[in-house]
């Protein structure tokens, strides 16, 4: 039994604990409580962050350098610098699925936004931004509140979708290189801060990563897993698809970190490549920042690729190529012994340290306590906030992909649905609305539940214990399909479909599910209306096709305010108008091998091409589609340009004529590009009935496809908020060197001369570019 001495020891301890939680400092360095520490010259903030690195690394031993190689950084207490550890993550939301970051304190949780594959499909850029900058500024308050110990997201995913079976194609913007690269850019500006423009001493408000540099879009398939894939890539597909949005990350977005990738690209681990980490990002871009490893890509080096002969080669060879800190502990086990073999110098160390070090005091943890700078006065209260959790709802909604709504079956009334019946294994599992990489969201609302708001009698039956539906129980979902007016089921895929180190096989529902809801449909009063939970396309031919499935969604993984964003959408309170940032492939697409890395179609041995710039078959779905409750419609103002007089500013030493008739971008140069410039002006008209936000896709395609150029691709593209009846025009500046060029076989880009066309739905505008 306790005594009453007792309880009041337990009642102060309790009310003390919240309080001695808010009063946790972050970690910093240059503490001026302690002089002995912060009069050291790397603590100087009058001075230049390269300046002040250099003083720090030369206070530093052998063995201190090589302990902060490792993503667990120890901590340097003689100079008061405290332990840093960079892995955290954030590609939807604050996370803790890294190490740096922890929900034990008193923010237990973050806003989890859409994930990115739904958030793409808004194609809507200020959205894109916001999102970044909401998750800067939670990280920032987490760390503030000393619930973190680093501020180094391993965020964005910006590898290109290119093909339907990777698990993890739902962490990234889709297929399209320009849209990935635009993403890229306003994300990462978004939670870096808007202090980007600074250069080599900006501060960051946090510090984003563009992953998984390059050509990494395959984790496991037929036996060969990403620790082992040796991906052959020409000159051409690098050139145009898969560098696009890393250099768009640098350039744009002034990106603070790369990973480079477990797989190896045409025989050389990414790790260890000089030419793509110091020629390519810091050289050609003018990258800045700093270069991890994917966790333990610096090991398989030597023992799964063979690559290097042993661990101290596998460790020189990717300091040496400008790798700088390694998620795992192999770098720091062996430089010692590499530096010892010659094979590492400490100024291949140094070189790396400096890079590391430059972005701990951008981020201003060595300018003493960060509670007295802007980035460090971000408050708790500043993490699941209003404005987040609607900017969460405003994103789901218009992701949101209306696909098929073939007897006006939505929007639904609220009047006339009496009762509802909602079934499927998606229906009612919050957690199941957020994807991978998700932390823990500050709200739970199943669909179900958000439903159930909207109808009085709603009925429930899962269907299928989980998306697998190994088993399914279909007489009693007939049954309740029978007993009600409407009927809504939420299927697709979840987490054990697909995922990190999971890729399908398939590309149609799993299980039962096409039985459950082909059963159900037949059996219902009225077409039924399904739901979509899933990143990656499902072929659902015979749900497109099927008369009694009147309506079709695809809803992603739409992050902790979806339930509600499809309630909304389902009974029209928002008109949706995302557009499938993917290609839904059939089945068949199964026969091509996922390691095979052409983009472009081969039709002499039947592969079929990949993505909607080079696929060659028939999708199911294409990329850039989506429906709408209300019909809209595109004219191109005959105010566009449609001739560019290249004499104008082009010399003729950057024509060539190998080819075809055309101009050698580079050798134009940027300024000469400039002056093409021309803008295109396309009229919308929303013929109602209501209003919408509606994103315009602005296509190019040429004349034929010789030489691999695209069937077409998207080169622009805006959102724009139309009242039922509203006309607008929408303005693109065309940059003919950046949107009307192409790359050759040799990875050169080249501006043709002759006719172009621009795209929008079905309307075309000719071009021609003339000497
Ligand atoms: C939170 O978790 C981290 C990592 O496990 C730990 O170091 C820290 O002490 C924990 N904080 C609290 C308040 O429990
Ligand atoms: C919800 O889904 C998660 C993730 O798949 C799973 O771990 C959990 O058990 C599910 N909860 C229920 C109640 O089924
Ligand atoms: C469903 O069946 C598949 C294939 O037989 C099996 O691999 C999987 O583990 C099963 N899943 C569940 C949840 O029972
Ligand atoms: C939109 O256009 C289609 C095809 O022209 C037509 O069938 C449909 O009724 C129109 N819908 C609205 C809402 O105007
Ligand atoms: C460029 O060519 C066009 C068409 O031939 C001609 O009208 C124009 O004067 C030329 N401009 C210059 C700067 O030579």
């Amino acid at each position: 039994m306790r005594s009453p001495k007792d309880v009041h020891v337990l009642l102060l301890y309790v009310l003390l604990l919240p309080l001695m939680v808010v009063s946790l400092d972050p970690p910093f360095s240059c503490d001026p409580s302690s002089p002995s520490t912060s009069s050291f010259t790397f603590c100087k903030t009058t001075l230049a962050v390269d300046k002040r690195v250099v003083d720090l690394i030369s206070h530093l031993t052998l063995e201190e350098k090589i302990a902060q190689l490792g993503d667990i950084a120890p901590s340097i207490p003689r100079l008061g610098i405290p332990a840093y550890k960079w892995w955290s993550e954030s590609l939807h939301g604050v996370s803790d699925s890294g190490r740096g970051i922890h929900f034990n304190g008193t923010i237990p949780s973050a806003t989890s936004f859409p994930q990115v594959i739904l958030t793409a499909a808004s194609f809507n850029p200020r959205i894109w931004y916001q999102i970044g900058q909401a998750i800067g500024i939670e990280g920032r308050a987490i760390y503030n509140n000393g619930q973190a110990e680093g501020l180094t997201f391993w965020s964005p995913n910006i590898n290109i979708f290119r093909d339907p079976r990777w698990g993890r194609g739902q962490e990234t913007p889709g297929e399209d290189p320009m849209t990935t690269s635009k993403y890229a850019a306003l994300y990462v500006r978004g939670l870096q801060g808007d202090s980007f423009e600074g250069g080599s001493s900006a501060e960051l408000k946090a510090s984003a990563c563009c992953k998984h540099f390059t050509a990494y879009d395959m984790d496991n398939w037929d036996g060969i897993t990403r620790y082992k894939f040796n991906a052959i890539v020409s000159a051409q597909d690098l050139e145009d698809t898969y560098q696009p949005p890393f250099k768009s990350c640098v350039e744009e977005g002034r990106a603070s970190g790369i990973m480079c990738s477990y797989n190896r690209v045409n025989g050389v681990p990414t790790c260890a490549d000089d030419n793509l980490l110091s020629k390519t990002a810091r050289g050609s871009w003018g990258f800045y920042g700093y270069i991890t490893s994917d966790c333990d890509a610096v090991s398989i080096i030597h023992d799964a690729q063979g690559y290097a002969k042993t661990a101290e080669d596998a460790v020189g060879d990717v300091l040496k190529a400008g790798m700088d800190v390694n998620c795992g502990g192999y770098v720091q086990k062996y430089a010692m012994s590499a530096v010892q073999q010659g094979k590492l110098s400490e100024g291949d160390i140094n070189r790396a340290l400096h890079n590391l070090f430059s972005i701990r005091m951008r981020l201003g943890l060595f300018n003493g306590n960060p509670k007295y700078e802007a980035y460090g006065k971000i408050a708790p209260s500043q993490v699941c906030t209003q404005k987040h959790q609607n900017l969460a709802l405003e994103a789901a909604k218009d992701g949101i992909v209306l696909l098929k709504n073939s007897v006006d079956i939505l929007p639904l009334s609220r009047s006339k649905v009496k009762s509802l019946g909602v079934i499927g294994p998606n229906a009612n599992n919050a957690t199941k609305l957020l994807g991978n990489y998700a932390g823990p969201p500050c709200k739970h609302i199943t669909p179900l539940e958000a439903l159930q708001s909207y109808v009085k009698d709603t009925r429930y039956l899962a269907g299928c214990a989980t998306a697998a539906c190994n088993s399914s129980s279909i007489s009693e979902a007939v049954q309740l399909a029978t007993s009600v007016d409407f009927v809504v089921m939420f299927m697709g895929l979840d987490l054990e479909q697909e995922r990190e180190e999971l890729d399908r096989v398939d590309l149609v529902l799993p299980g039962m599910q096409q039985s459950l809801i082909t059963s159900v449909a037949r059996a219902a009063k009225r077409p039924v209306i399904l739901v979509l939970l899933c990143g990656g396309p499902v072929d659902i031919t015979f749900a497109k096709y099927e008369k009694k499935i009147g309506g079709i969604l695809w809803a992603g993984y739409p992050g902790e305010a979806g339930g509600l964003a499809i309630a909304q959408v389902l009974f029209g309170e928002h008109n949706p108008g995302g557009k499938l940032p993917v290609t839904w492939y059939p089945q068949s697409f199964t026969s091509v091998a996922m390691t095979d890395m052409r983009m472009r179609a081969d039709p002499a041995s039947g592969y079929p091409g990949r993505t909607y710039r080079f696929y060659t078959g028939k999708p199911v779905f294409e990329f850039g589609y989506g429906l709408s409750y209300s019909n809209y419609s595109y004219e191109f103002s005959a105010e566009s340009e449609n001739t560019i007089y290249m004499n104008k500013s082009v010399s003729l030493d950057a024509f060539k004529m190998s080819e075809s008739f055309s101009y050698d971008i580079k050798k134009m140069g940027s300024e000469a590009c400039k002056k093409l410039k021309f803008l295109t002006v396309v009229g919308v008209k929303n013929h109602g009935p209501m209003d919408g936000k509606h994103p315009v896709l602005l296509f190019l395609r040429w004349p034929d496809v010789l030489h691999g150029r695209p069937m077409k691709q998207l080169i622009g593209f805006q959102s724009v908020h139309l009242k039922a009846g509203e006309k607008a025009d929408v303005k693109f500046v065309v940059s003919p060197c950046k949107h009307l060029s192409r790359t050759n076989v040799d990875g050169m880009k080249v501006l043709d001369q002759g006719s172009h066309f621009l795209m929008t739905g079905k309307k075309e505008y000719q071009i021609s570019v003339m000497a």
